[in-house]
Order: structure tokens, then sequence, then C-alpha cells
């Protein structure tokens, strides 16, 4: 049976839903007449590095943006940096090699399923699909109007822009265990799905803390991938900022507290809501697996261990 809400609510016009939705092959400008450049870009919150800023289909945004990138076999996004946010790149399906910039050197390594990068401001960085197959990854962007990015190794400007300008020879594949600075910081933006630890809270779902304390060091936002079991699920909560529940696997029921009424709607796999702030709102899991999904919140001062059992 399905829960009855309108698709007027006001929850529901904060849900963006993967089937609903398309990818964008002329969301970047910049990748024009360069058919190796060629991505999709499919908008969940705001438009992200696309100046495609009033797309009345997705989510206004407040500290960050939310958007899917396709990225074809071959295919590549050229290096770039912003100036003004940074930028997070969650890795959904297949693989990617992610390249950032120091000096004359290009560090590289490749993000599997749920992997994290966190892309510094001003850090020059890239990503190309080496697999054979199509990669799929999240971008999240820690400012509501980003501006363009600046290129720094597009086609027009590098013969190695595949490399992300990187010179023959001057590509390195990232080490944990070097000694080397370079490879150390870029260790700093890394986020491993399977290596990050696993904290429980008092409510009974776990976290793996991405972006925070006890992840990657972020500046003003948040992402904590939460894991709900079967049957658990917090009492409802509000916050004086913004948060975002982006689902992996899994069914969530969320719910808001609305003109002193509660309005619940089920959301899926590469759904998203936006859960504005002041917005009395929580989460459960009445499905049958167990659900992941990546929690964003427009601030680092989100102590998951203050929700409670519902
Ligand atoms: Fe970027």
């Amino acid at each position: 049976m399905e829960i009855p809400s309108a698709s007027h609510s006001p929850l529901q016009r904060h849900i963006g839903r993967y089937l609903d939705k398309r990818f964008d092959w002329q969301a970047f400008p910049r990748s024009e007449g360069h058919p190796l450049l060629e991505r999709g870009q499919m908008r969940f919150i705001g438009a992200g590095g696309s100046p495609k800023v009033d797309d009345p289909n997705t989510l206004p945004p407040h500290h960050f943006t939310l958007s899917i990138i396709d990225l074809p076999v071959d295919h590549y996004g050229a290096s770039h940096y912003h100036d003004d946010c940074e930028e997070v790149f969650l890795m959904l399906d297949g693989r990617a090699t992610i390249g950032m910039t120091w000096d004359d050197v290009v560090l590289e390594t490749c993000l599997g399923p749920k992997d994290l990068m966190l892309l510094p401001i001003g850090r020059p960085h890239g990503y190309r699909n080496d697999s054979q197959e199509a990669a799929r990854l999240s971008v999240m962007v820690g400012n509501s109007r980003p501006k363009m990015p600046i290129y720094v190794a597009h086609p027009t400007q590098s013969e190695y822009s595949r490399q992300f300008g990187a010179a023959p020879g001057k590509t390195e594949v990232y080490s944990p265990s070097s000694t080397d600075p370079r490879h150390q910081a870029f260790g700093r933006y890394l986020c491993r799905y399977a290596q990050q630890p696993i904290v429980w809270h008092p409510a009974g779902f776990a976290a793996k803390v991405y972006v925070g304390p006890g992840g990657l060091e972020g500046t003003g936002f948040r992402e904590d991938l939460v894991m709900v079991p079967r049957g658990v699920g917090i009492q409802p909560y509000a916050r004086d900022v913004e948060d975002a529940y982006f689902v992996l696997e899994g069914v969530l029921t969320v719910g808001w507290e609305v003109d002193g009424k509660f309005a619940e709607t089920r959301i899926g796999p590469k759904d998203v809501v936006l859960n504005p702030a002041g917005r009395v709102h929580y989460f459960r899991n009445e499905g049958f697996e167990d659900v992941q999904f990546m929690l964003a919140a427009g601030t680092d001062d989100f102590d998951l261990a203050t929700l409670k059992a519902r």
C-alpha cells in the first residue's frame, strides 16, 4: 500500500527522484566540440559546475549542490580548479581515476564504489574513466552558486589534457606509504569506504564520517555515510541548516512535520530529499534490507549522536 502523500505536498516538492530525471549531456559548455570531454550531468540540488542554475527541476541549493555525473568509457573531465568552493566526488557505480596537481606533478588514484575524494579550493583536479564500464559519481559543491571552474589543462591549453596536464614522466600513482609530502597531502583528501571506521550511535544506526570531525577536513559542511538496520528509526529533529539524504542502498522512509501533521514518503537508490533549515524531519527503515544513505549537512557542527531512537 502506498503511503498517501500528494505530489504537491511540501515534502514531495523537496524530493528528487532518480527515475524522474535524465542526464543532461549539454551541461558543460567547455566540453562542446571535444567528444572525449562529453559527460552527462543529473542535477538534484542546484547546478554544481554547470551554468544551468535556473533549471526548475532541481531543488534550490543553500550551502551545497548535489548532482550525478555519467562518465563514459575513455572520457574525462579536464583539469580545473575552483576558487570559491570545495568539491566532493563520491563514487557510485564503476570506477574513475582522479588526478590532483602539485606544481608540474599529477598524483592519481582510482576511486571505487563509495570511495570519496575532497577537492580543496584552488587545487587543480580532473577525472577520467580508464575502465571498461561507465562510471557514475556524485558531485557535491560547497557553495550554492559556484563560479565557473577555471581550466588549467583543457585540450585547448595542454597537449597532455588527458593526463590532467602532466607531461610524460610527471604522473605518479598515489602511494599511502610514501613519505613525499605531496602524497601525504593527497591522502588527507581521500576517504576509502573499506577503510573508514564505523561508529555506532545510541539511536541504533551506524555511520562512517566521510567529511567532518573524524573524517576528511571540510570547511562548512559534512558528509556521513549512514547505515540504518531494518526496523530502526529516529525521532523527529530540526537543525538550523539544511541537510539532505541521498540513498545509496535500500529504501528509506522519510517524514516531515508540516502544520502539526506528519507526512511521509519512501525514497530508493539515487533518490534525494532536501530538508530545509528549521524543518522537523526524521527517517526510518521499514524495508526488508538495511539502508545506506549519505547524509550531507550544510554545517560541520552536526552530531549524529544527538539523534534519538523513535
Ligand atoms: Fe571540480
